[in-house]
């Protein structure tokens, strides 16, 4: 049996529907559904459903073989997995982001930085040798220039909408996002065939789009 952890949220429809199109599992949540663990009919899969950044403790403790996660929370968590594929959705960027117009956090000793992504935005601003304090948030990181909390914020952009409604813009783009297959490197080798099929259908989904 080879075991997967799933992202819940944003990315879990179109995860879901790449299960379906590769006759995986016939997988449908609606938002009743409190199951954690599901099977597939022929027991040859089981899916976890998880908070997104715990798919890549998942993954590298080896209870789950593969996952499905964004790039943002691969890169935040840090973990001793292998990221075998880009599957092309949930694209969007990981970027500094201000006040319109204004510039002067480019002045400051010490930056101050709202985020929910504090390892991503320690190591960026410690590669530009920028003094740096991490003001960790856990959801509408805009209120941290709005409100004076912070200069500036590390955070995903996708639309640009919630930006622009808050008088905010890009500053810097830190990284290119989207979903990625990742894999349990022990598993890679005790299951190669059978992981190696599993890549290669979805590599084939990819390629379709
Ligand atoms: C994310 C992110 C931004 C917003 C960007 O937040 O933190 O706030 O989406 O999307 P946009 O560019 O399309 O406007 P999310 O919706 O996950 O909610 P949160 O702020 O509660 O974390």
């Amino acid at each position: 049996m080879l075991t997967f952890a799933l992202s819940k949220g944003r990315l879990a429809d179109e995860i879901l529907e790449m299960l379906r199109k590769l006759n995986l599992c016939d997988l449908r949540i609606d938002k009743d559904d409190r199951r954690l663990i599901i099977e597939s009919d022929d027991k040859k899969y089981r899916f976890f459903l998880a908070k997104p950044t715990d798919v890549p403790t998942f993954v590298d403790s080896g209870v789950a073989d593969i996952g499905v996660v964004g790039k943002d929370t691969i890169l935040e968590e840090n973990r001793d997995i292998a990221e075998v594929l880009d599957l092309g959705f949930g694209k969007c960027r990981m970027c500094v982001c201000g006040k319109k117009g204004d510039y002067s956090y480019l002045n400051k000793t010490t930056l101050n930085v709202a985020t929910k992504y504090p390892n991503i935005a320690k190591h960026y601003f410690e590669s530009r040798h920028q003094n740096t304090n991490i003001i960790k948030l856990n959801g509408s990181v805009e209120l941290g220039p709005i409100t004076g909390l912070s200069d500036v914020i590390v955070d995903i952009v996708e639309s640009g909408r919630t930006l622009a409604e808050n008088g905010l813009e890009v500053k810097e783009t830190i990284e290119n996002l989207s979903a990625r297959l990742i894999v349990n490197n022990a598993s890679l080798k005790t299951k190669y065939d059978d992981m190696f099929s599993l890549i290669e259908g979805f590599k084939g989904l990819v390629e379709e789009k």
